[in-house]
């Protein structure tokens, strides 16, 4: 409780009294100053309870602000984070209702956001609204009232404006700034809507402090952006070799991408961290990769392997794991267990180490389980799709015998997202092979 509101509810009692001693011989009188006293008493604990205004922070709380924040900053691997963490820190060091940090995407000439955990990035043209005038000039934008603002009109009428129609939410105070890295090249802007202490507008400071936010966040934002470049053209060259290791074989098209994301679902499924989930998306596509070494009269061979066949087929496993295993690399050492374990069985019958159960790292559990559904429900040039039930009698019959009964559960509980991968990647077979 503030003093100033403390003084006022003393003041308001004092009056009452007063007016009682005065006023005593007129009820009438004392009832409605009592009604309109208690009115402003119960208006005031309503203030207090909820504050129309916040004020700025002082100088201990804003340094907790950035300790807090930056920790937490630096220690982010994944660049959604890191931008919700920055907004974060934005809003509460200038006492803003949203905050929004944009980044410059140099490749496809965009400006993206990320505004919660798991939701799509947003992505806007370069030279769009007020981030773009602002990322493109060099300079901050301070609106006052957005509906009243006449140098930025048009760009507020189709922007924060229109945004507003449909939510409902109103825009006032504005402020955007942009931030650069230590080469001095700007990457992006922080904007802040809505000043919520009794000024309502955003000030110098409140420019000052976001500068602030965003030099001390510059460094984690520019090596977590390297940390994804590097990570996305290490995704795209295993995925690529996941293809070449499928299309040695008699798998089609797709394949990998569908075994990638039915793995991924079924980790989430599970439990798994988001981290780990994308972990295994990554280095799933490759758990085929020995296949590169199997002759192509096994691997093409029409009809039924002979035991000597199919020992060396089963050799895709080993000669995988040991193409990956001396890599440092996570994604790499991840689709090394991936490629030595995605034959092995829960029941201890499977290939090429006989593990058993937990002996199977959950990478390989999970694999095996997306591997044989997609074998089963695609159409391959030399066989129908499985229908679904017959897929799902089977699952359910290997439920702890050829698959860990966990990710069997897991499987079935992601089924709708499962048929929706499977639909979303079909492959395009030549007709005749139909
Ligand atoms: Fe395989
Ligand atoms: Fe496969």
């Amino acid at each position: 409780m503030t003093s100033r509101n403390i003084q006022k509810i003393f003041a308001a009692f004092k009056k009452i009294i007063e007016l009682h001693h005065t006023l005593c011989y007129n009820k009438v009188a004392i009832d409605s100053l009592m009604e309109r006293c208690l009115s402003f008493l119960m208006h005031e604990a309503h203030e207090l309870e909820f504050p129309r205004f916040k004020r700025d922070l002082t100088s201990e709380q804003m340094l907790r602000v950035i300790f807090d924040y930056t920790a937490k900053i630096a220690n982010e691997r994944t660049l959604d984070n890191v931008l919700i963490l920055m907004a974060n820190m934005g809003r509460e060091m200038v006492v803003a209702d949203r905050c929004s940090v944009w980044l410059i995407d140099e490749r496809s000439q965009e400006l993206f956001t990320t505004v919660a955990h798991g939701v799509k990035e947003i992505r806007l043209p370069l030279r769009s609204g007020l981030v773009g005038h602002a990322v493109e000039t060099g300079e901050p934008i301070f609106i006052d009232d957005a509906y009243t603002d006449t140098v930025y009109r048009d760009v507020l009428l189709s922007g924060a404006i229109a945004v507003d129609k449909r939510t409902g939410y109103r825009t006032k105070a504005m402020m955007v700034v942009p931030f650069r890295n230590n080469d001095g090249v700007i990457i992006g802007a922080y904007q802040a809507i809505n000043k919520m202490t009794e000024a309502e507008v955003f000030s110098g400071k409140d420019l000052e402090y976001l500068t602030l936010a965003a030099s001390y966040s510059g460094k984690s934002i520019e090596s977590v952006m390297l940390q994804n470049e590097i990570e996305e053209t290490q995704r795209e060259i295993i995925f690529t070799m996941g293809e070449i290791g499928e299309s040695r074989s008699k798998e089609t098209g797709n394949h990998v991408k569908r075994v990638a994301e039915y793995s991924y679902v079924l980790a989430l499924g599970l439990g798994m961290p988001q981290e780990d989930a994308e972990l295994l998306k990554m280095a799933s596509p490759m758990h085929d990769i020995g296949k590169v070494a199997i002759p192509d009269s096994v691997l093409k061979k029409p009809g039924k392997l002979t035991d000597e066949e199919y020992d060396i087929m089963k050799a895709h496993t080993v000669i995988g794991y040991n193409l990956l295993k001396n890599s440092n690399r996570r994604i790499l050492k991840t689709a090394a267990v991936v490629a030595s374990q995605h034959h092995e069985k829960w029941n201890g019958k499977g290939y090429p180490n006989g593990l058993r159960e937990e002996e199977i790292h959950i990478f390989g559990r999970i694999t095996a389980i997306a591997d044989v559904f997609d074998a089963l429900a695609s159409d391959r040039v030399y066989k129908k799709a499985w229908e679904l039930d017959r897929i799902l009698n089977l699952f359910k019959e290997e439920r702890g015998q050829h698959f860990d009964p966990r990710v069997v559960d897991a499987f079935f509980e992601q089924l709708p997202e499962i048929v929706r991968i499977r639909d979303t990647y079909q492959d395009q077979l030549p007709e005749e092979a139909m």
